[in-house]
């Protein structure tokens, strides 16, 4: 939710740098982008819309200087115009800021700043802190004071970095919004995220709450509220710059749903011991959980609910909730773990939930796929689930391997029966989910479903999360109506939907009581003349009753949930290619929601 970027160093390079940044960054919001560089004085380019229109804005300016910062915009105060677009000005044009986050104290802030002469351009929360950063200077602070009193002036959550005129140093500061700094021998960057400068260098350097930074061609310096240095490890990514790139694929998402294979590959990776076929994540230190509380956001919810039944499965009590929702939660009882799944480790909602829990006297572990993010650095465990970059704004990979992760987290941690047979499944999902990727026919599903007016999907027991999973992932990228439902509950309502017009996809592995059950809910829709797509591994007879199958290899219950995901994974993609769709980055959207 909003990139920023800086860079400094690479002298007339900076702004092909910039650019370039905010393209990888561009999954985090895409209604506007800027950029300013300082050398004697700042010079800025901003333009509502995508990276291409700021380019194509670009190419009849001339921009100088050595120290430049960026911003990719998702809109939170204002529509998305060329004013409201960032980097944002002080009267005098010489301070230029971009900030993700949000200024709670913004209106008081700007009054005060109106009354004392300056004017506004914008309606956004972000262009008081030029405005600060002007009246501490005018006071005769030097550049890094300044800017100093003004973030100190600031409530909300902020990635914030400034230039000034004259001054060929960057000066940054965060809470509660992410900032990485990345290290070169000669060059240094920021951005919210690594993919902005991962092709230029690999040593980052996490910044937390509270911290300051100064960037210049000479060096790097962090320090704390009080000026005071702070000993900062300098870390090393351990994924290539490629995997940042479409390699070839249309979209991104296609891409990351044709990596599944290999992040799930990276998930179990030295956490499963070929020799015994047990799991070991002791490296997470003692989890033994008596009771979980689970709290995540969209897709990561729908892994969330998916976790808490193979919990409960193993006899522990465990329970999710929607992140935003948590404050009207039970308390967490006695030693219980909350367990924040969020791919990102910066969803604001999520962290905040972890934070109450935190405050409820909880033990906290975040399920992330970000090294270094906030929730990974707040909560007292981390279990990575090692996917790789996910650049698509919806969601694919990463879900595959929460699921994976959480298997290895129950598994982990609790005694259960046929533990041996799960291992088993899920050692062979990568080849079973390659089998799909191969041979699966979701193409011309899509085809023959693409006009249709809505889209449901049903699913039982480990198949429930799946079918909201497939539901969001067609709304998100098609933007039609989809809605997804336990199957049993269908005839409680939302039966009266159903038509000729509205295919239903029904997941149906396995021969057991669920997949019983479903094919009724299955013969009910079928009934009202609804198309039906069966997701199934041939087990039971729902091919009799459907119109399309969708084939998965057959293997346990709990690794089927992730390899029924992959053929609606692609069955929303090809509706969404075929209605000529922003797949990577749909309407409204952005990867990373940093507000709550
Ligand atoms: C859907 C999607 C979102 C995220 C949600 C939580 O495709 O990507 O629903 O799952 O915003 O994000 P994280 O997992 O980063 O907390």
């Amino acid at each position: 939710m909003c990139g920023i970027i800086g860079c400094v160093g690479r002298e007339d390079e900076t702004l092909d740098v910039l650019v370039h940044g905010l393209s990888k960054l561009e999954y985090r919001g895409y209604d506007s982008a800027g950029v300013a560089l300082s050398g004697e004085r700042v010079d800025v380019c901003k333009k509502s819309g995508k990276i291409e229109d700021l380019r194509a804005a670009l190419e009849s300016r001339t921009l100088g200087g050595a120290a430049g910062i960026g911003h990719t915009r998702w809109s939170t105060h204002g529509p998305p115009t060329d004013e409201n677009a960032h980097p944002h000005l002080d009267c005098s044009g010489d301070v230029a800021v971009v900030h993700n986050g949000i200024i709670e104290n913004y209106q008081e802030l700007r009054d005060e700043l109106a009354t004392a002469g300056h004017t506004f351009k914008s309606d956004t929360d972000t262009e008081v802190v030029p405005h600060l950063v002007e009246d501490a200077l005018a006071d005769g602070l030097d550049n890094e004071a300044a800017v100093r009193r003004a973030i100190a002036r600031l409530e909300g959550s902020y990635a914030v970095a400034v230039v000034v005129s004259g001054d060929d140093t960057i000066y940054a500061a965060r809470n509660d919004s992410p900032l990485v700094l990345g290290i070169d021998d000669d060059a240094y960057y920021l951005a919210s995220d690594v993919p902005a400068f991962r092709d230029f260098t690999d040593r980052v350097i996490y910044l937390a709450d509270g911290e300051f930074a100064t960037l210049s061609a000479d060096g790097w310096r962090v320090s704390d509220v009080d000026g005071n240095e702070v000993d900062k490890d300098v870390d090393t990514v351990d994924w290539d710059p490629e995997e940042t790139g479409k390699s070839g694929y249309d979209h991104f998402m296609l891409k990351e749903i044709h990596e599944q294979p290999r992040a799930i590959r990276q998930c179990l990776r030295g956490r499963v011991d070929e020799l015994s076929g047990e799991v070991d994540i002791s490296d997470l230190g003692d989890l033994s959980p008596t009771g979980v509380q689970f709290v995540a956001c969209g897709t990561s919810y729908h892994a969330a609910l998916y976790g808490a039944q193979l919990l409960r499965d193993a006899g522990i009590p465990a329970q999710t909730f929607l992140a935003s929702e948590y404050a009207t939660a039970p308390p967490p009882i006695g030693d219980a773990l909350v367990v924040g799944v969020t791919q990102s480790g910066e969803t604001a909602d999520t962290l905040s939930a972890l934070r109450e829990a935190r405050k409820r006297g909880a033990r906290t572990m975040a399920v992330t796929n970000t090294v270094g993010s906030t929730a990974a650095r707040e909560c007292d465990h981390a279990l990575y689930i090692r996917a790789g970059p996910e650049i698509g704004v919806a969601a694919s990979k990463t879900f595959a391997s929460q699921l994976a992760a959480l298997n290895l987290f129950s598994l982990g941690t609790t005694r259960i029966d046929g533990a041996r047979e799960i291992i088993g499944a899920l050692r062979d999902l990568p080849s079973n989910i390659q089998a799909i990727l191969d041979d699966s026919n979701a193409e011309s599903v899509a085809e023959t479903y693409v006009d249709s007016g809505a889209y449901f999907f049903i699913g039982r027991g480990h198949q429930y999360p799946v079918a909201l999973e497939g539901a969001l992932k067609m709304k998100e990228i098609t933007y039609k109506h989809a809605e997804g439902f336990a199957a049993g509950e269908l005839k409680h309502g939302p039966l009266a939907l159903v038509t000729e017009d509205t295919p239903v996809f029904a997941v149906v592995t396995g021969d057991g009581e669920m997949a019983r059950k479903t094919i009724g809910n299955v013969k009910e829709v079928e009934a009202r003349d609804a198309p039906v797509v069966a997701v199934t591994d041939g087990q039971s007879d729902v091919e009799r009753y459907a119109d399309e199958v969708l084939e998965v290899p057959e293997t346990h219950p709990q690794a089927a949930a992730v390899l029924a995901n992959v053929q609606l994974q692609l069955v929303s993609y090809y509706v969404a290619d075929k209605l000529g769709r922003s797949i990577d980055k749909p309407r409204n959207l952005a990867k990373s929601v940093t507000v709550e």
